[in-house]
């Protein structure tokens, strides 16, 4: 997907009615964001019809966006939030986080709440440092760099400290996350599509109705454990592993994508690389205009309660709507300039980590990620060259990279030591 500035041009070449944002090949190898552009000026309110029937509702602008995630009221979650499940219900309704609607929703993410802020992570700090490190020290090992691949470790790290899950697990989890939020790509997929995900699935759940039963009866303070004994054990075994599924994808499928992209954003714009390397004090606002550029989490569904009416027209009752996240970022309303990288931008409202009751567990240590992240690459690195195409992910769900190779020169003080 290119991530760089929209043309009037661009927007004249959108013809909607040959334009399919289900179909996760457009993502990979067409130009959504001129689409998106398009929809947010002429027409706000889109619906879509695949050609076995099946129709849904694009939402592109940032208020509306706002509306469709925050208000569970007029749309639901239970029904499912990918529109890759379009048609189909999810059957971890009311049970998974992501897929549960208020009061139950407040229910189970009160008490994850604690572990996913303030001192519940200060403990994790240095474990996500050394996570961090021992990427950044990959580039140095290496004369290419493959960013999107190397980075994917980083947040299954930090999932996998958070959890305690065993280390050597990792590389499985990883491959097969990948697999579950992007079936369709080509460095996924097993068969085809369909069999992929049900690989996917099959694989993740019976991992963690494993762990489940190794831990039962033992001590710990990991997030695991506190599904399994959250308030006296009410969650059953099922719901358990739902949420850790949930917790393991909405890490690995989000995080290595906003590295990746971030850092391709910085060498598109060296002049913003110079002046965070002028002004460490610069990195949370990179992390945030990162977050905003990259806007991984591409798509969440939600299906209208009852007639709602919205962006100039109605949604129907039980229709489902499509909140493109990526789209909501580039509106300028909010962001003056939208398709300018800029790391001095003011006022950075970004739904990059959704709004609302669902707004993103991890968004605390996603960004404490992403801010050591970059500390760390610009304390070792003097300069990053592309050394290679960067390939994007083929989804509709997550937008980013399978492959970003990057040529990154060490400070000669580090590359003399081998640090
Ligand atoms: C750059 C990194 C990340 C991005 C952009 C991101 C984005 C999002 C978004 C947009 C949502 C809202 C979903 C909805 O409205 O239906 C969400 C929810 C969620 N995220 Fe993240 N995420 C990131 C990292 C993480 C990490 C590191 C974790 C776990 C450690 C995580 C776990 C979750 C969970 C469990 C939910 C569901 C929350 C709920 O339904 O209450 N995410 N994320």
């Amino acid at each position: 997907m290119k991530l760089t500035v929209v043309t009037d041009a661009d927007m004249a070449a959108v013809d909607l009615s040959r334009i399919d944002l289900f179909d996760a090949t457009y993502h990979a190898e067409g130009d959504p964001h001129s689409a998106w552009a398009f929809m947010r000026e002429h027409a706000p309110l889109h619906r879509s019809e695949l050609p076995d029937g099946r129709a849904f509702f694009n939402i592109t602008r940032y208020h509306d966006a706002c509306r469709v995630l925050g208000n569970h009221r007029e749309f639901t979650s239970e029904r499912g939030s990918l529109l890759s499940q379009l048609g189909h219900d999810d059957a971890a309704s009311g049970q998974m986080l992501v897929a549960t609607d208020p009061p139950r929703h407040s229910e189970l993410r009160r008490p994850l709440n604690k572990m996913f802020t303030g001192r519940g992570l200060a403990r994790s700090e240095d474990r996500i440092r050394e996570a961090v490190r021992s990427l950044v020290r990959g580039a140095l090992a290496e004369p290419v760099w493959d960013v999107a691949q190397q980075a994917t470790m980083l947040p299954m790290a930090i999932a996998g400290a958070l959890m305690d899950l065993p280390e050597p697990d990792w590389a499985d989890l990883v491959q097969w996350t990948g697999m579950a939020a992007a079936p369709q790509d080509p460095v996924f997929t097993i068969r085809n599509p369909h069999a992929t995900l049900a690989i996917a699935h099959h694989q993740l759940f019976e991992y963690f109705a494993t762990q489940y039963e190794a831990r039962r009866g033992t001590p710990g303070d990991d997030a695991f454990r506190l599904l399994m004994t959250m308030r006296d054990g009410e969650l059953s075994r099922e719901e358990v592993v739902v949420n850790c599924y949930s917790l393991l994808l909405g890490a690995n499928a989000t995080t290595p994508h906003t590295v990746a992209g971030t850092l391709l954003a910085l060498m598109e714009h060296p002049e913003q690389l110079q002046a965070v390397r002028e002004n460490a004090e610069l990195v949370p606002a990179l992390v945030e205009e990162g977050l905003r550029w990259t806007s991984p989490a591409s798509s969440f569904l939600r299906y209208a309660v009852q007639d709602v009416e919205i962006a100039g027209g109605v949604v129907p009752e039980g229709d489902p709507v499509a909140v493109w996240v990526g789209s909501a970022n580039r509106d300028s309303e909010i962001f003056p300039e939208p398709y300018r990288f800029d790391v001095h931008r003011a006022d950075n409202r970004h739904i990059a980590f959704g709004y609302g009751s669902h707004y993103c567990l991890g968004a605390t240590v996603a960004r404490l990620t992403l801010r050591m992240f970059f500390e760390e690459v610009l304390d070792r690195f003097e300069e990053f060259a592309p050394a290679g195409k960067p390939q994007h992910l083929v989804s509709n769900f997550v937008a980013g990279f399978t492959s970003l190779p990057v040529r990154a020169v060490p400070h000669r003080v580090q590359a003399v030591a081998g640090r």
